[in-house]
């Protein structure tokens, strides 16, 4: 949701904001621009389009500097242009700027400064920001910023350049990711980890109000009162490899392709030596759990149908009723959360502004909460009581594939462990589902050599206009998993549905003409389901079944089979679903499509 990088030190900056913003680019793509001083004054090149086109000028028209800012923008006020792209400057590229986020009042101070002699160039809501320091300037770059910041309402990170203070950048942030790279003799800031990682592993995360003065050699922090605030240096983990593509056409491939080792790392480090579950610090008693009267997890997109999974998982094994909700609904419905409710939050990017605010919400109602989360630091790890995070190490590409597969681990896990506690399953049980979690990763191994099966099939799929997923029970949470991969990787309609509903209206959509992935794996419905593919085979549609290797009934129903193995039903999940990222991955390349970027979408959607 818009990329920001900051450069200041003795390097020529462009080179780090390409560079950075090229490792920024799956936060957005519809535009990309830098703004470098070169001595004498501030230059903008901004371009329409992937980041390609701005290299391509700046190709012919370098700027030169060391001290600069770029962005990579995903549209919200005014449609991808050249002139609608960042940075933006006031009337006189005195101040300029990079923005992510919705400034809320731009209209209001817009009127306001056109009235004081103003000129906008762009439709957007952040050009109002820099005309907006002209304004304020009053000769000190960080008074004038604070005033800034007093003034706009709204979602922002922020970086601002002032041709007055050429060796400085100043930046601040609310509700959306700003973190600064710690060099030596020179200082990088970013919106996310994977633009700095091959620069440096020691970073600020900055909170939100903080606003930052970065100079080549000095990083200062304030707060909002303009008090200076003592930051801590986290060490980032990651290595840079695995931020890189590493011989893999896409990073949704390689990404896919690191599942074993994602699912490995996030369970071994929550279950002990006697197959029992634990996670550090979360000392939870029974009687806290008899406290808790109902569960919610609220999410968007993917992580929303981790929850759909993790509803099965809880009300099985801890036996407490829960609720799914969609971030962007709870917030606006009136829930009846009480101070009996726990609160599970689950993003890939912590940042999430919709599941951010739900938690919020939720906590302002007097929830409990805990969070799932793969960014260490983020803004929803900080405001949870607790954070669990999923070891999938960096995500790239767009569509969540490695975050999805470890939510769900990390999701059964947490109910193990609550059933545990409270007394709900049974020990030998649990042993039994982290045993078979440590087992995982070979047999997600297995699934992967699907890939040849999935590149054909995708064959099959591609001309398609419409496709259907059908499951019952947690296959049905996976199918909606599916459809949603295959929507927005190859843009072919798809649609999920609990297979047993079908009859119920939708069963007229089904023709020869619309393919149907239905999911097999939860004895308890295998026999309804097999009814169910047979309705859809008698009306013309081809099915392409998901079951287990060893079951002989599916390939009796449908047209093809993929097969995963033979697994706990609570675990099915997390193999079945690897089938149909793979699908999605084909079909979409297939299809000619940028699999990694795909059209509209950006990750981490920092706005509401
Ligand atoms: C789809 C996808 C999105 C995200 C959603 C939430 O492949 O990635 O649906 O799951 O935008 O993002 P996080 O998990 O970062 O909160």
């Amino acid at each position: 949701m818009c990329g920001i990088v900051g450069y200041v030190g003795d390097k020529e900056a462009s080179e780090f904001l390409i560079d950075g913003l090229r490792r920024l680019e799956y936060r957005g793509y519809d535009s990309a621009g830098i703004a470098v001083f070169d001595g004498e004054r501030i230059n903008i090149t901004k371009k329409k389009g992937r980041l390609a086109n701005l290299e391509a000028v700046l190709k012919e028209h370098p700027l030169h500097g060391h001290i600069g800012v770029g962005h990579t923008r995903w549209a919200t006020h005014g449609q991808p242009s050249d002139v609608n792209s960042h940075p933006h400057g006031d009337c006189h590229n005195h101040f300029v700027v990079v923005h992510n986020g919705i400034i809320e009042n731009y209209m209001e101070l817009k009127k306001q400064l056109i009235a004081k002699g103003h000129i906008f160039k762009s439709e957007t809501d952040s050009e109002v920001v820099a005309h907006l320091a002209e304004e304020l300037d009053d000769g000190d770059f960080f008074s004038t910023i604070r005033k800034v910041t007093t003034r706009i309402t709204g979602t922002y990170t922020l970086l601002f350049m002032n041709s007055d203070f050429p060796d400085t950048i100043i930046c601040t942030k609310k509700s959306n990711p700003l973190i600064i790279g710690l060099g030596k003799g020179e200082n990088f800031i970013a919106s996310d980890i994977p633009a700095v990682i091959n620069k440096t592993r020691r970073i600020f995360i900055i909170n939100d109000n903080e606003i930052a003065i970065v100079k080549k050699d000095k990083v200062s922090v304030f707060d909002a009162e303009g008090l200076p605030v003592s930051k801590k240096v986290q060490e980032v983990t990651w290595t840079a490899e695995a931020a890189e593509k590493n011989g893999y056409p896409h990073f949704m491939l390689k990404e896919i392709y690191e599942q074993p080792k994602a699912v490995c790392d996030t369970t071994t480090i929550h279950v002990d030596k006697d197959g029992m579950v634990c996670f550090d610090n979360l000392n939870w008693t029974k009687a806290d759990l008899e406290n808790i009267d109902n569960i919610l997890i609220t999410a968007c997109g993917t992580a929303y149908h981790a929850g759909l999974v993790a509803k099965h998982y809880i009300e099985r094994f801890v036996k407490i009723p829960v609720e799914v909700d969609i971030a962007s609904e709870y917030r606006y419905r009136q829930p009846l959360t009480s101070e009996r409710t726990l609160c599970i939050v689950v993003s890939q990017s912590g940042e999430t502004l919709d599941t951010l605010e739900a938690l919020k919400e939720a906590k302002r109602l007097g929830a409990r909460s805990i969070a799932v989360t793969n960014s260490i630091g983020s803004s929803i790890a900080r405001e949870a009581d607790y954070t669990i995070y999923t070891l999938a190490g960096p995500e790239i590409a767009v569509a969540s594939t490695k975050a999805y597969t470890t939510q769900l681990v990390a999701l059964l896990l947490l109910s193990l462990y609550m059933g545990q506690i409270k007394g709900t399953i049974r020990p030998e049980l649990i042993k039994d589902i982290t045993s078979a979690l440590l087992t995982l990763p070979d047999k997600i191994t297995e699934v992967l050599k699907e890939k040849d099966h999935m590149e054909k099939l995708a064959d099959s799929l591609k001309d398609a206009k419409d496709i259907f997923y059908l499951g019952r029970s947690i296959d049905y949470a996976i199918a909606m998993e599916g459809a949603l991969k295959l929507k927005e990787i190859s843009y072919i309609h798809a649609e999920a549905y609990a297979a047993g509903e079908l009859k119920h209206g939708t069963l007229a959509l089904i023709t020869k003409e619309t393919p149907v992935i239905a999911v097999a794996t939860q004895s308890h419905v295998a026999s309804k389901m097999y009814s169910n593919i047979q309705e859809v085979r008698a009306r013309g549609a081809e099915v392409i079944g998901i079951g287990y290797d060893d079951d002989p009934e599916l390939e009796k129903y449908a047209t093809d089979t993929v097969r995963i193995p033979r697994v706990d039903e609570f675990i099915a999940p997390i193999l079945s679903v690897i089938p149909m990222q793979l699908l999605a991955y084909f079909t979409g390349i297939k299809r000619e499509n940028d699999v990694d970027k795909p059209r509209n979408l950006a990750k981490s959607v920092t706005v509401e």
